[in-house]
């Protein structure tokens, strides 16, 4: 099947103009003998670049392409299939940005390219480049946050070998998951996460209540959450649980429940982080609403959680404004090497900002992913990277720290 696939990324410094016309040159030659077409813009510090092919042959090239030491931080902007080829006679043709206008070069790509019967503007092709011509030398990573001068440090927080009479014969328990303020070296919040008496995943301990007490189980388990948070909490941290939106919308006096539960366990509501996730359709939308209401009225905090899964998106926010988004996993998978997962994180971020929104990246796994995300202005994060989650502790969070 044709494919289209896009990549911009930084330029090795060491590699010399002379080299970069070989590489064209060597490419041209590989790319006439695959049936691959397409163009590569350069300005010095970037390459942006345009494949065309049958898939199999564009993957195989993306991947060594990727591998490619001449060039660095190369992230994928778009991969789709196309009904036909825009660069069709054209097997690789170089750009060189830092030289000409901007006007210039998509003129002569307009002149190159088969885009067929629609508006250029409307072409995506075209709009990326220009995007990509517009907005020369702001995509690199300051290089303070280059994944190269990190590494990680584990240090314990403390352990909780203290506290066998929270969890015996309970009918759940959790494990805690830090979220850090990574460049502090601070934890922000714990996540107390539902697991089975046995200590299985939050699926298995909810398999085994009966469809009808699920809300009401779910509700009741939160003070053995809090129970925790009591004996755990130091300076500021809080406490954040999850609560499933059934619980707020169909359990009248849910939050007063709520409220008594973090009393009972000596907490103060300022300490609670309420982290609702829309895994489900709410199906009464105006008791979920004054529910959040009254929450914050409590005084507790609340969090969008998996923010950009499922049903958790913009409408939630449109009408209502948590203290903080956990932007879901999928969209931090990966992040260094996506241009989509970039504009999108970019964009809940700048959202945010503005909303005055504290947002938090959950699913952090790697360095790469981490640096990156530190460096347009998220601060808050939560994943393996950091600490995995444990059952009954806390043990060692690992820290970044420059090389
Ligand atoms: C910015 C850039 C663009 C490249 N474009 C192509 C290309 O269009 N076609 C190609 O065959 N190789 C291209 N290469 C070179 C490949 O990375 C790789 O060196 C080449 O495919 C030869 O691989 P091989 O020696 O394993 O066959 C490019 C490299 C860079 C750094």
């Amino acid at each position: 099947m044709l494919t289209t696939l896009i990549y911009r990324s930084l330029v090795n410094p060491e590699l010399q103009q002379a080299s970069i016309h070989q590489l064209v040159q060597d490419a041209l030659c590989k790319n006439n003998a695959n049936h691959v077409t397409g163009i590569l813009l350069f300005d010095g510090a970037e390459f942006f670049q345009v494949l065309e092919g049958e898939e199999a042959v564009i993957n195989a090239l993306f991947s060594r392409i990727r591998a490619d030491l001449r060039h660095n931080s190369v992230v994928l902007l778009m991969q789709d299939y196309s009904a036909y080829r825009r660069f069709h006679d054209t097997g690789m043709r170089l750009f060189d940005a830092g030289s000409r206008t901007v006007e210039s070069i998509l003129a002569e790509i307009r002149n190159l390219s088969h885009f067929r019967g629609c508006y250029l503007q409307d072409e995506r092709i075209f709009r990326l480049a220009s995007t990509f011509l517009a907005q020369r030398g702001l995509h690199a990573v300051p290089p303070e946050f280059n994944a190269s001068r990190w590494r990680r440090e584990g240090r314990e927080h403390f352990t909780l070998s203290q506290w066998p009479d929270l969890i015996v014969e309970k009918p759940c328990q959790f494990a805690l998951q830090p979220i850090v303020e990574a460049l502090t070296g601070k934890v922000s919040s714990w996540e107390a996460l539902i697991r089975s008496p046995s200590g299985e995943s939050p699926a298995r301990m909810f398999e085994s209540v009966p469809a009808d007490r699920l809300y009401h189980f779910d509700l009741e388990t939160k003070a053995h959450a809090f129970a925790l948070g009591n004996r755990m909490l130091k300076n500021n941290e809080k406490l954040s649980v999850n609560l499933l939106p059934g619980v707020l919308s169909s359990i009248p006096g849910a939050v007063d429940t709520l409220v008594k539960q973090i009393g009972a366990a000596g907490l103060r509501p300022e300490q609670i982080i309420i982290e609702v996730t829309e895994t489900e359709a709410i199906t009464d939308q105006d008791a979920f609403y004054q529910a959040l209401k009254a929450l914050r009225i409590a005084g507790t905090g609340l969090a969008i959680d998996d923010f950009g899964s499922g049903y958790s998106g913009l409408a939630l926010l449109a009408r209502f404004q948590p203290d903080k988004i956990k932007i879901d996993m999928a969209l931090i998978e990966g992040i260094h090497l996506s241009g989509v997962k970039q504009a999108i994180v970019r964009s809940i971020a700048r959202c945010c900002e503005e909303l005055g929104i504290t947002v938090v990246a959950e699913g952090v796994e790697t360095m790469e992913e981490w640096c990156w995300l530190e460096s347009i202005g998220i601060h808050l994060f939560q994943g393996y990277f950091f600490s995995r989650p444990i059952l009954n502790d806390v043990g060692n969070i690992q820290w970044p720290v420059r090389i």
